[in-house]
């Protein structure tokens, strides 16, 4: 299997986002990784919702919206009403993680818990057989352009090794300072999806980007 690729409209040109779309859906990229932000989980705002509901209209792929907010339950209904196939909610910002997940699932969406780069995945063991994806962040969220956290390779095998031990089929999705030489070692290390933002959408030809992306 290629390696799946879900480039951040986060790093997008916000005047030209119509263009850039355009670019996603002439490029290989397999998914469109939305970033929200509340300024309190994180140190950032992004966009809301006011502008995730125009996307449905001329985007014309998967949706994997990565929400970094405290209390993502009160949002499920409005991001499945974005059309998303994917909702991730951060393990951090979850005291009732097990009941969230049902209900991402409950509203036809396949349930993502985020890491952030401090949290181990051993946290996972008891909640990971309801999960479609885990997604491991490799810089703290809340901005892009950051440097890669090195030692998110090691969490990766760990979290790889942990769902081929227990038979499961779980997705890797790794996000945060992804380019080609991290991504080969976080594909080589068990990664099957790479978030990617400025190393796509500061590329000379973004659809080479993506392209070389999805040959790791
Ligand atoms: C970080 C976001 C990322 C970010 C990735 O808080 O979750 O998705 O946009 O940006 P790059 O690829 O530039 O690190
Ligand atoms: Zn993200």
């Amino acid at each position: 299997m290629s390696t799946i690729v879900a480039p951040s409209l986060f790093a997008a040109d916000f005047l030209n986002l119509e263009r850039d779309i355009d670019m996603l859906n002439r490029s290989e990229a397999d998914w469109i990784h939305l970033d929200i932000m509340d300024g309190v989980f994180v140190p950032n705002l992004s966009f809301g919702f006011a502008v995730t509901d125009l996307l449905k209209r001329v985007t014309q792929k998967p949706l994997d919206t990565h929400l970094m907010i405290i209390q993502p339950e009160k949002f499920i209904d409005e991001v499945a009403a974005t059309g998303s196939t994917l909702m991730n909610v951060h393990y951090e910002a979850c005291p009732h993680l097990h009941r969230v997940v049902q209900q991402i699932r409950q509203k036809g969406m396949k349930p993502v818990v985020t890491l952030n780069p401090h949290t181990p995945v051993c946290v996972l063991e008891e909640i990971l057989p309801e999960l479609d994806m885990v997604l491991l962040m490799s810089v703290n969220p809340g901005f892009g352009g950051q440097q890669f956290i090195e030692s998110s390779l090691e969490k990766v095998a760990r979290l790889k090794e942990m769902i081929v031990r227990r038979g499961l089929s779980t997705l890797i999705e790794v996000d945060g300072g992804v380019n080609l030489e991290t991504g080969k070692k976080l594909v080589e290390a068990g990664a099957d999806v790479l978030v990617a933002g400025s190393y796509v959408f500061n590329a000379d030809d973004p659809l080479r980007a993506i392209q070389a992306l999805k040959a790791l």
